[in-house]
């Protein structure tokens, strides 16, 4: 007799919460109706989920910018736009603030934020101010020196193990010691000891495998939205990395804080760097080793992906490597860089170098090394702004992230030839076209509060080490139908198998 009765508060239940989903689902897409995307789109976070999954999502945010115009939706409540006036004014107008559904993905502690994971506005002003003077050279004094040691170990790791002939092909993969480079700069600038892959050519620690793992469960658990189980009260604890496991981000971190905890024991340490800044500015205990072990991860892999673009790029355009080369040449000829074996060029010399700058930017154009959608939630009393003379209300309870590769790929500002690789356009262009196409440009590190903090770091290690590896080597693909696999994470990109026959060569030879 009980059962009917049961299943009838079943029923009822089931159909309550029925409405209650249909009820959402028709006010979520009304709120950005007026916005084009996909189909479901509108209606459903699957095919943004399943976009993460096929760990492409950078490319398909530019075809649904391409098809849908300069603010497209992508999901129920989320946006994207390929303007950099909308992405500039997302980023200084106060009310906007990072979206918890993408910056806790990319949480790598336990409920633990670090600068570039904190959604909340203040606390990450406050973060921010602790961190800006450890990142410039103001109170990194030995930061180019180390870039100098670790670049000068990357160069002899080539030249005592990789180097090919005429007679016979030394195969290297270019994707991982790239990334031992990239390492090695930051855990010297960073916690003050190099891993040391150069000099023992090892993934010490399984540091890039571990951090290609975790990047990719992260990436998982965002695409399923199961995010909020790895920050969930008690069973979170379980599921987020922690330094107790043997692979993924855990392992990582047991290694990073063993170095952060060494630095802080040895109070008497005078040394004048990223740490030690840190320290000064109040950072301490956890605070401290979330810091230290977020700049492996934000400063490891986006310069390799930066520095491997830029030489894919160069390999693949002969006319641009002659000429690059010719400048470099010319550059150690006239005393513009030191002599070969009298040191290395300096990040004041590398700026000093156009075609050399012209080459990176139209690289990192191409091949913007974070690809995020960098999410931001719209001021809950919503906000209105202005795109091509128009203006656009969007309303409280969004979302508005970017599309990188739409927005430095777009013809309207870098012309009709806008996917090739012409380093020529940044010589040549008229002024008021340059200052856009610059501004865009600059956006590959971010914006206002937001903007990269390593920013300048990575840009000393990008100059130096293109304009070394070509003075020194001649370096060409060995599988030019499949140069690298490369897998978008998170944004960030896990660069693989980048095969390359490397030949000395004599500076001023052709
Ligand atoms: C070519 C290389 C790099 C690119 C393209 C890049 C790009 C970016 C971007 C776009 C952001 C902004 C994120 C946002 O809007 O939420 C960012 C933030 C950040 N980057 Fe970089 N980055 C690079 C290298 C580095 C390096 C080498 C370091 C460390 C030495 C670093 C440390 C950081 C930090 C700490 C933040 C967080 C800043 C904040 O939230 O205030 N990055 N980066």
């Amino acid at each position: 007799m009980g059962v009917p009765t049961l299943s009838g508060q079943a029923v009822t239940l089931l159909c309550g919460l029925l409405t209650l989903y249909v009820f959402w689902t028709i006010t979520t897409y009304a709120k950005l109706r007026q916005f084009r995307g996909p189909l479901w789109t509108g209606i459903s976070n699957w095919p943004h989920s399943l976009a993460m999954l096929r760990s492409n999502c950078h490319e398909w945010y530019a075809e649904v910018s391409k098809k849908h115009g300069p603010i497209a939706r992508v999901a129920p409540r989320v946006l994207i736009t390929s303007s950099p006036e909308v992405w500039m004014h997302v980023n200084n107008k106060p009310g906007y603030k990072r979206s918890d559904w993408y910056y806790r993905a990319v949480r790598i502690e336990y409920r633990k934020d670090n600068v570039f994971s904190q959604t909340d506005n203040a606390e990450h002003e406050r973060r921010r101010k602790q961190m800006a003077p450890g990142y410039s050279g103001r109170e990194n004094t030995h930061l180019e020196g180390s870039v100098d040691e670790r670049l000068q170990d990357f160069l002899n790791l080539i030249r005592s193990k990789y180097v090919s002939s005429d007679r016979q092909v030394v195969p290297m993969d270019l994707a991982k010691k790239v990334q031992y480079f990239t390492l090695d700069v930051i855990s010297s600038v960073g916690l003050g000891t190099a891993f040391g892959m150069l000099q023992s050519d090892q993934d010490v620690d399984n540091y890039l495998q571990s951090s290609e793992e975790g990047l990719a469960i992260g990436n998982t658990a965002l695409a399923m939205g199961f995010t909020w189980i790895t920050q969930a009260p008690f069973i979170g604890r379980f599921v987020a990395p922690s330094p107790k496991d043997n692979n993924g981000f855990g392992k990582m971190m047991a290694a990073c804080f063993r170095l952060v905890d060494e630095r802080a024991a040895s109070s008497t340490d005078e040394r004048s760097d990223m740490l030690a800044s840190f320290m000064r500015h109040g950072l301490k205990g956890d605070e401290l080793r979330t810091e230290a072990l977020e700049q492996i991860i934000a400063g490891s892999d986006t310069t390799a992906g930066a520095i491997r673009g830029t030489l894919l790029h160069i390999m693949t355009n002969p006319r641009v490597y002659f000429k690059l080369q010719r400048e470099v040449d010319d550059a150690v000829r006239d005393g513009r860089a030191p002599s070969t074996g009298e040191g290395l060029i300096t990040a004041a010399q590398a700026k000093q170098l156009p075609y050399l700058q012209a080459v990176i930017r139209e690289a990192l154009r191409l091949w913007p090394p974070v690809a995020n959608i960098f999410s931001r939630d719209v001021p809950a009393e919503g906000d209105t702004l202005v795109l091509d003379g128009e203006s656009i209300f969007l309303p409280g309870g969004t979302c508005i992230g970017y599309s990188a590769y739409a927005m430095h790929r777009s013809e309207e500002i870098y012309g009709k030839d806008a996917k090739a690789f012409r380093p020529e356009r940044w010589l040549e262009s008229d002024p008021a076209t340059l200052a856009v196409m610059v501004r865009t440009n600059d956006l590959i590190f971010g914006h206002g509060k937001f903007q990269c903090l390593g920013k300048a770091v990575a840009q000393i290690e990008i100059g130096k080490t293109v304009f070394e590896l070509l003075r020194n080597f001649d370096l060409a693909l060995i599988s030019p139908t499949r140069p690298w696999e490369a897998r978008n994470y998170l944004g960030l990109f896990a660069i693989s198998n980048m095969w390359v026959q490397v030949m000395e060569r004599t500076p001023g030879s052709p």
